[in-house]
């Protein structure tokens, strides 16, 4: 992959606004970056041994070279380690190493790493700095971007968190290669879910150029990521905090979360559950009357030809999915709400959806 810049984007948020920077093989950039932007000192980098190994040294040089003085804090590869006792190994390390109040956290790695940096980030000194230098698919079109830190809990996924802006985003398309293909085909169905929720020609490009994206053509690649950059940056920059618009960037995520618990995290990755709750989401459209039948065939077969799964699991009953969804935290008060397509490019958020249409739904897409 050629060295290039694609694009900066904003996401734009007052004075928490930030640049999202797209590159093919230039992670030696973040360290001139940060140096332009400011910082100096102790900068911590938050990954796993995995991600480390492959790009730690890269990023380290690029800070040193940069002036500034990075150490890196490790934590094990695994969702299992988005955690508030990992959270805690990585406020000992920044206190051990005197970071103060100034100081910057650099999270280098998927989703987990990233979420897990930006709680740390937003609770140490009561919030301190931090950017994204995300190494998966999901991670470049979602998790970066938008401010929602959290770990786990016992009890509940993602259920302890905050809402904290990074200070730059840093995509490196080139860090794809050396992603394992089920990692990128599951960060495709948050790409998929973009065009579904807002964008009718996006999706459409996204079945023209399907061979490309799947052969990780590098310029194709750069305007996927850009234009789910741009989309979840419009959607982040109208509702920063989930009271309204941002709902729909949880289509098909009621359904795909019950299949993630039912199935014990075990079976599917985030984007294959979602993939599916996506199908679903747009069956129980069909089932409402809110949407044509052959558009719910192009959602499927989009996802599809993208190698993603499509139907729910036989054993995972519908008596599972539906407590499930009630435990859900985006379950107000017992209320079933749901991202639903009217058209590819338009959804609408339902409440209230009664348990039998849902049913219904749920039987079509076994
Ligand atoms: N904050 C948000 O808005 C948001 C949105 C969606 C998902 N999430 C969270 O993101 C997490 C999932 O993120 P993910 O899918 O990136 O998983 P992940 O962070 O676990 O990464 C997946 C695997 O790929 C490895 N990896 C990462 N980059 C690599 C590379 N370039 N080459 C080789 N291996 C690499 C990782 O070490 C890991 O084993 C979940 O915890 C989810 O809750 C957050």
């Amino acid at each position: 992959m050629r060295r290039y810049i694609v694009q900066t984007l904003r996401v734009e948020l007052g004075d928490r606004s930030y640049s999202i920077v797209i590159s093919g093989d230039m992670l030696g950039g973040v360290g001139p970056a940060l140096a332009d932007a400011g910082y100096q000192g102790r900068v911590a980098l938050v990954s796993n041994p995995t991600v480390f190994d492959l790009y730690g040294a890269g990023v380290m040089a690029s800070l040193r070279s940069s002036g500034l003085e990075p150490f890196r804090i490790l934590i094990p590869d695994g969702e299992e380690y988005k955690s508030l006792a990992s959270a805690e190994s990585i406020y000992g390390e920044l206190l051990r190493a005197r970071l103060d109040r100034k100081s910057l956290l650099v999270a280098l790695g998927g989703g987990v790493i990233g979420d897990i940096t930006g709680f740390a980030a937003s609770t140490y000194m009561r919030g301190i700095d931090f950017i994204q230098v995300p190494t998966t698919l999901l991670a470049q079109v979602d998790s970066s971007v938008g401010g929602k830190t959290g770990v786990n809990h016992p009890l509940g996924k993602n259920m302890i968190g905050t809402f904290w802006q990074p200070r730059l985003v840093w995509i490196d398309i080139g860090t794809l290669r050396t992603l394992p293909r089920r990692e990128f085909l599951s960060g495709l169905a948050e790409v998929i879910k973009y065009g579904v929720i807002w964008d009718r020609d996006f999706f459409e490009c996204l079945g023209r150029e399907t061979d490309k994206v799947l052969g990780l053509d590098a310029a194709t690649l750069g305007r996927v990521i850009r234009r789910s950059c741009e989309i979840k940056a419009d959607v982040v920059s109208k509702d920063e905090r989930e009271s309204g618009l941002r709902a729909i960037l949880n289509y098909g995520h009621t359904i795909g979360h019950a299949i993630e618990t039912a199935t014990g995290y075990t079976e599917y990755l985030h984007g294959e559950a979602i993939a599916i709750g996506m199908v679903a989401a747009a069956r129980l459209a069909g089932v409402l009357g809110l949407i044509d039948g052959r558009q719910t065939e192009k959602i499927e077969a989009l996802i599809r030809n993208y190698g993603l799964p499509t139907t729910i699991p036989g054993p995972v009953g519908f008596d599972e999915i539906l407590s499930c969804m009630q435990l859900d935290k985006k379950t107000v008060s017992g209320t079933l709400t749901f991202v639903l397509p009217e058209k590819i490019g338009v959804v609408r958020l339902e409440k209230g959806v009664r348990p039998e249409d849902i049913r219904k739904a749920v039987d079509l897409s076994r």
